[in-house]
């Protein structure tokens, strides 16, 4: 597929969407994970520097009272070293500046300390829990009094509502520490690598998935574009597989419904231009006969009437009288063929009137039998009911005749010659089946009612290099003289001039058969007077 081709795919369009939505979805949600993370470590922060806190006000509370400041440092100094501890400040209950220190962290904190604002400070109580939280750009600090627990004292007690054994609890000082952010920004940085190799794995994950399922996808797609491309360019398809039962798969099976009808109705198109190329060669040769046989017909009666003279004038010579006889037959015979080739030009014009074929051929079964003569077994089968066709009865007559000689011909050892009438129903397709070659159909007819005529010998068959040879006029395999080769076409003809149609099945040494179909004359209203004037022939 070219660049461009590609750019333009499917699947290049759908890698595109998922690539982009990652790419939307990544900074996102990393923004999400980074917030919520750094709400959880500044909490954890927080928790540990109030714990922090709280042990150094229990550590501290002795010294901070009596304002020992090196056991104050001392003390401080045991937990200066812990990971996130920035400072920590130790103030008198005046909010002065008792002792700092802090880590080698931030050496900007060597400026003096401002006192602390205790006005502005606001614990919850003053007990152990008490803690402010006051958060700062790179730093949290932590507040909370130091506190003295002293007994109440009993004057008070007996002007005030206050039980003797109550605890009065006084601050003695301040304690702030100061906790380091630093931590914070070390995990983000983390966060942000996490979260980009994360996306990255799934990314190419999803692109694998994607892939795969844009493959299954696409191949019949591409598949099928490939095919209609065929198809346009006029070159054989193949069927698309149709495996999915989606949107996909439906549009296959309709393309593959599509092409073959549009290849039975090509096969179609091609057997009519067969059919008219047949007929145009007839009417050509028929026109040529035409014109021969006209004139030799009345030089055949010149003959004819010259030999008649002839016998009379020497009825006394025996010798002559044989040569005339002779001269008879070789006329009679040459009548006949002109006669063939009459009908085969289509000289004599067609009359049509309704005609009942199986009577046609009960009529004819005399005839049939000379033909089949001793060896061959004649087998006439008609069906039940009339079949009537509108036609002519000598030239179905004829046809018959043409095709049971040929069977007869092609068995010489003997055989058996069947002629079999039936009646063929294609049905309508009815509305919003789907289309495809109906079930019983046979090529080359549409939806009607057919009366089918079958003549079948179990002859010598027919050879594959000749079949489509047979029907054009003057082809024969006879010997010199034997045969005309117009039998098939006169047949061809007739059954053209009735609007039928035949078809052949031959094969080596086992026989022939032939079929002819002619639609049936539908007794309609508007047919029924035309049979009540013509009146049923035959
Ligand atoms: N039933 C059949 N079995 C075998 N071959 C046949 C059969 N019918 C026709 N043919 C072949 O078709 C050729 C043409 O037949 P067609 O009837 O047109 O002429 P023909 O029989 O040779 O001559 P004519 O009919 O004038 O005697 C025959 O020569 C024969 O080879
Ligand atoms: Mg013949």
């Amino acid at each position: 597929m070219s660049d461009r081709g590609f750019r333009k795919s499917f699947s290049f369009r759908l890698f595109r969407l998922f690539a982009g939505i990652m790419l939307v979805l990544a900074p996102i949600f990393t923004l999400g994970v980074i917030s919520y993370q750094k709400d959880r470590i500044t909490a954890d922060l927080i928790r540990e520097g109030k714990i922090i806190s709280m042990l150094l006000r229990n550590n501290l509370r002795t010294w901070v009272f009596a304002e020992n400041v090196d056991r104050i440092r001392d003390t401080l100094n045991d937990v200066i070293g812990s990971r996130n501890i920035d400072s920590v400040e130790v103030y008198n209950s005046k909010g002065e500046i008792m002792v700092r220190q802090h880590t080698q962290r931030h050496p900007d904190m060597e400026a003096a300390p401002q006192p602390l604002d205790i006005g502005s400070l606001r614990f919850l109580a003053d007990d152990e829990g008490s803690f402010q939280v006051l958060r700062k750009e790179g730093t949290i600090d932590i507040l909370s009094p130091v506190t003295m627990e002293s007994s109440a004292n009993a004057d008070e007690a007996l002007y005030f509502d206050i039980k003797s054994d109550q605890k009065k609890i006084s601050r003695i000082g301040y304690l702030k520490t100061r906790i380091s952010k630093d931590v914070l920004s070390s995990e983000v940085r983390r966060i942000i690598i996490r979260v980009t190799i994360g996306f990255a794995l799934a990314m190419l994950a999803g692109l694998v998935v994607l892939y795969v399922m844009v493959r299954k996808v696409t191949t019949p797609l591409t598949d099928l574009a490939e095919q209609v491309r065929r198809f346009g360019l006029g070159e054989p398809v193949e069927k698309v597989s149709a495996l999915t039962d989606d949107e996909v798969g439906r549009l296959a099976d309709a393309f593959n419904s599509m092409a073959e009808n549009l290849h039975m109705r090509e096969a179609e198109t091609r057997a009519l231009q067969e059919r008219l190329k047949q007929s145009e060669k007839l009417e050509a040769v028929g026109r040529l006969a035409r014109g021969i046989a006209h004139d030799f017909n009345n030089i055949l009666s010149t003959i004819q009437g010259s030999v008649y003279l002839l016998e009379k004038k020497f009825s006394d010579h025996t010798m002559i009288v044989n040569y005339t006889s002779q001269i008879q037959n070789s006329l009679v015979r040459a009548r006949g063929l002109i006669q063939s080739i009459i009908i085969f030009s289509k000289a004599k014009t067609m009359s049509r009137r309704p005609v009942e074929l199986n009577s046609v051929i009960r009529r004819l079964e005399p005839a049939l039998r000379t033909i089949a003569g001793e060896e061959v077994l004649l087998d006439l089968s008609l069906a039940g009911n009339d079949l009537v066709i509108l036609g002519d009865a000598v030239q179905i007559e004829q046809l018959i005749v043409n095709l049971s000689g040929n069977a007869r011909d092609a068995m010489p050892e003997g055989g058996r010659l069947s002629v079999r009438t039936k009646e063929l129903v294609i049905p309508e397709r009815s509305a919003g089946e789907a289309e495809g070659p109906e079930p019983g159909s046979m090529p080359g007819y549409g939806p009607g009612r057919y009366a089918l005529v079958e003549v079948a010998d179990t002859g010598i068959g027919i050879d594959e290099r000749i079949k489509d040879k047979i029907f054009e006029p003057f082809f024969t395999t006879r010997e010199n003289g034997k045969g005309t080769g117009l039998g098939l076409s006169i047949v061809y003809g007739i059954v053209e001039q009735h609007q039928g149609h035949i078809s052949l099945e031959s094969e080596k040494g086992a026989g022939t058969t032939f079929t002819i179909s002619f639609p049936l004359f539908e007794r309609t209203a508007k047919n029924r007077i035309l049979v009540s004037e013509v009146g049923t022939h035959g």
